[in-house]
């Protein structure tokens, strides 16, 4: 290494917060900025500058990444085409000819930056963008000009200006698919594939938002700018929103997904996970040619893409497929053979696209025979009613199964090679893998001895410090072994019900006869020791309003939780039309006694405990109709999954509350939030998705799923109450009280949490200890359901709803303390001051 290098890198490591000066034009080696792995970091420290490398090969890219976030997240890379080979001789420099470059050794260029204008300066802005600047200081180059898949705030997209996907998740290369304006109009964008098939768009600007993108009105974290729509000089941009708090604003960026998919995400620091909250197209299997020719999308797999399942079918390129790079797709093994004994096999009802279709009039026989003597020839649709003969050619993308959709359709039938080859290279293929079966089963048999020992020794010794701790603290909780509870579920054959975060069953405790509910937790995160002090802070906390935690089971892998049965089972059984019916003073006196649980956890206990989980599956009832929530503090318990279920709520921020989209810390207003939701289907005795109660609703389609609260909302801001009310009380209602509850559900739900009561509020103005004045309309839920393309979104979520999966805060109960502001702050007053208690 030359001294001069040596000296130059050195210098560049001072000043690592760069200004980068570049030496004089006349300088050869220009200004070294980033050698092998040094890295630079944005003026703030925000971001991060340096070569790397994806899956631990020789490929390296210079990128740019977030520096505080540990699972390396790249929002720009220069040589995308191109990476360099060998680390040690990698440079990014600034050279003699003012532009930047990524070399791969002192003479060999593998990109170069495209300024024409010599540059003598450049920064690394804190936004991410890598700016130079001429002698006078203008910009001559941006990184943010020449986005590659991630859409920062501050950078705009134009008509020269658009996203591309990776090639795969290892691979930066350009992939497939692209975020780009919409010729020729330019007025909003589309999702692209391969620069030609549209499978996707926001729809035209309305002035505030496109018209297919409702979730943008939600105010929270972005500003938009859409700067000269409909014209060839558009530019769409976003920035952050300087939040209410003061606090910084959370990292947030959207990606185009190398699965085709364009994806928001939001940094979670409580979390430490990108949370996506938002994605387009919905299902992975509205991409265009995600699975490629002859590829089937399944949504629900982990991998969404496998081959046609009929004999003979693989990837083309298996090294592709297994970094999920499908586009590629799948072929018939033995394709280039074109034999006249081929057969057809059906593959149900099916539809596709990108296949030729020539079609004739002829008998089956007939249009098997002319599809058979053409090697080109992959398939064929035939109708019997008509006699109409399809044969097809070329790829066949997007198949998607319509078999459970659609009545009558024409079933798909794919050419697949007949017996003899296929049958004689499986066998073989089983006689070798059998082989290695048996060698590998004597290796996997004797590791498994080997590890079961350690883990053995390991349990001996762990157990004996449980002892040694003396065991457990609690005295009023039960420790059950699993068998006894195993007998006492009748070997879990008697299921109560399914929730987030396992299935509850039913038992009865040998010694006492007394009926208990047991609920075994799926997907137990943490381990032991953890799980006890995470059940002893629960078998503390005991309230009329909160279902009693009697005992718990922690043995192996099982964790059980023991608790007092309720015989008057959730609340969500009495909200559906057809099911039996609670009175009004009833759900008077669960409206209080919910609120009043919630409150106790908030305000009453040592730890400030959000539930995160509030919904009528977890408000409980006993014999004596009293509510009881459960399923408090449990998904702390479990580990906090965050994306997994932010994934499946996309499109739904209507049940949220809002200020969950914004990653920021979230407190007891969540609950309140939920909390609010749940009195508009006590009140009006139905779900909140669901179909309108009548003809006279607010304005979707009979039949259609609806959502309910905006309207509900609507009339009780209105004073029309009996509109919302449930019908089956036939009119036997207090309504002084109904009023009540209905301005406080409104109240709950507002878009600003600081408008929304604390729970210990909301217990007295459901009480009528305090006045409660009428509520301004939650604009948020109105915005949301006003944008066209909801009704899809609204007919998913009600699926999920019913399921009783829990998609609103499955994972996530938070402890917190109650000395915090966020806790315990309040603002407006929903009840007037003078008649305080
Ligand atoms: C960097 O941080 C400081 C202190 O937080 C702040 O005053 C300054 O505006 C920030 N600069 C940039 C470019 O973000
Ligand atoms: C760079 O170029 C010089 C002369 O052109 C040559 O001698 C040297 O081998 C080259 N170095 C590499 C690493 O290719
Ligand atoms: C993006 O557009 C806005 C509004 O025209 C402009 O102020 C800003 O400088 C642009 N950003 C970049 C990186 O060019
Ligand atoms: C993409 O388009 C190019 C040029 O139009 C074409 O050659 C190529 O086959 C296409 N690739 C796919 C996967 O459709
Ligand atoms: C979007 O705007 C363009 C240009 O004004 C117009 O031609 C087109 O019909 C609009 N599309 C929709 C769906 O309204
Ligand atoms: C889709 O994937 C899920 C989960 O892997 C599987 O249970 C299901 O059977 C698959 N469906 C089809 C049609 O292959
Ligand atoms: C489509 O679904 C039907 C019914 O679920 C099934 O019988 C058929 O095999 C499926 N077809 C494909 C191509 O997966």
């Amino acid at each position: 290494m030359s001294p001069l290098f040596l000296l130059l890198t050195l210098v560049v490591f001072f000043l690592s917060f760069l200004t980068l000066h570049s030496a004089s034009p006349s300088t050869t080696g220009g200004t070294i900025l980033v050698k092998g792995s040094s890295t630079i970091l944005s003026e703030n420290a925000t971001f991060r500058l340096g070569f790397f490398n994806t899956n631990g090969d020789s490929n390296w890219y210079l990128g740019v990444w977030y520096s505080s976030v540990p699972t390396p997240t790249y929002v720009w890379v220069a040589n995308r085409q191109h990476p360099t080979r060998n680390l040690d001789t990698s440079s990014f420099v600034l050279d003699g000819s003012g532009r930047l470059a990524v070399k791969q050794s002192e003479n060999e260029t593998v990109w170069e930056s495209t300024n024409t204008e010599f540059s003598t300066e450049g920064r690394f802005l804190d936004n991410g963008n890598l700016v130079l600047l001429t002698r006078e200081g203008t910009v001559s180059w941006q990184s943010f000009d020449h986005p590659t898949d991630t859409w920062l705030p501050g950078m705009n997209l134009t008509k020269v200006r658009f996203l591309t996907s990776w090639r795969s998740f290892s691979d930066p290369s350009p992939g497939l698919y692209s975020l780009r304006l919409k010729p020729p109009d330019f007025g909003g964008f589309q999702l692209v594939h391969n620069a030609t098939e549209v499978y996707w768009s926001t729809g035209n600007w309305t002035g505030e938002t496109f018209a297919n993108v409702p979730e943008m009105t939600i105010p929270y974290i972005y500003k938009f700018s859409f700067v000269d729509p409909f014209t060839p000089t558009a530019s769409f941009g976003f920035t952050l929103r300087p939040l209410d708090t003061g606090l910084v604003p959370p990292l947030s960026r959207f990606k185009m997904d190398y699965r085709g998919q364009l994806q928001q995400y939001t940094w979670s620091p409580q979390t430490e996970h990108w949370d996506m909250f938002w994605s387009q197209p919905e299902s992975v299997c509205r991409v265009y040619g995600l699975c490629g020719s002859f590829g089937l999308c399944n949504s629900s797999g982990v991998r969404p893409c496998e081959c046609l399942p009929l004999p003979g079918f693989e990837p083309v390129n298996h090294e592709a497929w297994e970094s999920e790079d499908y586009s590629s797709g799948c072929r018939r093994e033995i394709e280039s053979s074109c034999e006249g004994n081929d057969r057809f096999e059906g593959v149900g009802a099916v539809r596709f696209d990108g296949a030729v279709r020539r079609s004739f009039s002829s008998d089956r026989k007939g249009c098997e025979s002319a599809c058979l003597e053409d090697c080109a020839c992959f398939g064929l649709y035939y109708d019997v009613s008509s006699s109409l003969c399809k044969n097809l050619y070329g790829s066949l993308l997007n198949l998607r199964n319509i078999s459970d959709s659609v009545d009558g359709e024409e079933v798909l039938y794919v050419r697949v090679a007949r017996g003899g080859r296929i049958e004689e290279k499986r066998k073989r293929f089983h006689l070798l893998s059998l082989a290695i079966g048996i060698t590998g089963s004597v290796l996997v048999l004797g590791f498994i001895g080997v590890v079961s020992m350690v883990l053995i020794a390991r349990r001996r010794k762990s157990r004996k410090e449980v002892d040694e701790d003396g065991g457990f603290p609690i005295l009023n909780l039960k420790v059950f072994s699993y068998k006894e509870l195993h007998l006492a579920t009748r070997a879990f054959s008697e299921k109560l019900g399914h929730g987030g975060f396992g299935t509850v069953f039913q038992g009865v405790l040998s010694d006492s006869s007394t009926i208990v509910a047991v609920k075994r937790l799926e997907r137990p995160g943490g381990g032991e020791r953890e799980f006890r002090a995470e059940v002893c802070t629960i078998g503390n906390i005991q309230h009329l309003n909160l279902v009693r935690l009697r005992g718990f089971c922690s043995e192996n892998s099982h964790r059980l939780l023991v608790y007092d049965y309720m015989p008057n089972g959730p609340l969500s059984a009495y909200l559906r039309r057809e099911g039996p019916n609670l009175s009004w003073d009833v759900r008077f006196r669960v409206a209080v006694g919910t609120a009043r649980g919630i409150a106790y956890l908030h305000e009453g206990c040592r730890d400030c405990i959000i539930h995160c989980d509030i919904k009528p599956e977890n408000i409980l009832l006993d014999s004596e109709f009293t509510a009881k929530v459960s399923d408090f503090g449990l998904a702390k318990l479990i580990g906090r999954d965050f994306s997994r279920v932010l994934a499946t709520m996309r499109g739904t921020w209507g049940y949220v509350a809002p200020e969950w989209i914004s990653g920021v810390e979230i407190t007891t207003k969540a609950d309140v939030y939920s909390f609010g939701m749940t009195l508009l289907e006590l009140i009006g005795g139905r779900r909140n998705v669901e179909a309108p109660p009548s003809a006279k609703g607010g304005g979707a389609g009979v039949g259609e799923k609806w959502f309910f609260p905006p309207w509900a909302a609507q009339q009780i801001i209105e004073g029309n109450l009996v509109a919302v009310i449930d019908s089956r009380l036939g009119g036997a209602y207090d309504t002084e009280q109904a009023k009540r509850v209905g301005l406080v559900a409104v109240w709950c739900i507002q878009d600003e949490e600081a408008m929304r009561p604390r729970m210990g509020m909301v217990v007295k103005m459901l009480e009528g200890v305090v006045e409660v004045t009428v509520p301004p309309a939650p604009k948020l839920l109105q915005a949301l359901v006003s944008g066209e393309s909801f009704c899809g979104v609204r007919a998913d979520s009600g699926n999920r709803v019913s399921s009783g999966g829990g998609f609103y805060g499955d994972n996530m109960a938070i402890v917190s303390s109650c000395g915090s502001e966020s806790c315990l702050g309040d603002v407006p007053s929903p009840a007037n001051e003078n008649v305080n208690a």
